[in-house]
């Protein structure tokens, strides 16, 4: 499948159909992507406050819903992962949170150079086609510890699933056995396999489903200006 399949694009200067972007994410089956977006904290969440509810955070800018994304240390230690120049490993934001946001949007306000920080997708829908029916069950039946929730990867909802995974909460919370380490390595694999690439360029907004697909990013050069501003919100 050509990556081309798997995004809708948009220019920020033409009618944009907000009913549409928003019909995109329930579907969940795209990535939106949003070309020559403003580069401004005020465009961004006046944008998202239209296609659905994002949420608060205390470490954001101001408390608000807007975290920026960049190399950032406190006394020569990073202050986050986020702010770490470290690749992640394709996962789901806020996996151990009461509630889970269903989206996150990514406006690229700095691009890292060359392919740095390239991010990385990968949609359930392509993976569930690579499980059998006894390992889509096991995913839902087997329980991980996500900090204060026990949680099954793989969640059925309506005759479709949901995914929540990130290893390095999960790994933070239990002592893995050396079956469980494989299990996860093994998914690790699989993941990567059905995942794809893209670049942000500066003004791209990208908009996706956190419970449908799983992100990651490439690792960055610690002296890069790499500057992603982020906002997870809920559509209905
Ligand atoms: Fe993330």
């Amino acid at each position: 499948m050509e990556v081309s399949d798997l995004l809708i694009s948009y220019k920020f200067d033409q009618n944009l159909s907000y009913p549409e972007i928003v019909n995109n994410l329930q579907k969940g089956d795209t990535l939106v992507i949003i070309e020559d977006f403003p580069l401004s904290d005020n465009d961004f969440q006046s944008f998202i406050n239209r296609i659905g509810v994002s949420i608060k955070e205390n470490r954001n800018n101001n408390g608000e819903s807007i975290f920026d994304v960049k190399i950032f240390k406190q006394n020569n230690f990073f202050t986050s992962i986020a702010n770490s120049n470290l690749a992640f490993p394709l996962h789901t934001d806020c996996a151990d949170l009461d509630s889970i946001p269903n989206c996150i949007g990514l406006l690229c306000i700095e691009p890292a150079s060359e392919s740095q920080g390239t991010n990385n997708f990968m949609f359930l829908n392509n993976l569930i086609k690579q499980l059998s029916k006894n390992e889509i069950k096991e995913l839902q039946n087997k329980k991980w510890k996500f900090r204060n929730h026990w949680r099954s990867i793989l969640t059925s909802v309506n005759k479709s699933y949901k995914i929540c995974y990130d290893r390095v909460t999960m790994e933070s919370f239990s002592k893995m056995n050396k079956t469980e380490i494989e299990e996860l390595n093994n998914l690790d694999k699989l993941f990567k396999s059905v995942s794809f690439k893209i670049k942000l360029k500066k003004g791209d907004l990208i908009l996706f489903r956190n419970d449908l697909m799983l992100h990651g990013r490439d690792e960055i050069d610690i002296n890069s200006n790499r500057l992603i501003k982020r906002i997870r919100f809920n559509v209905n």
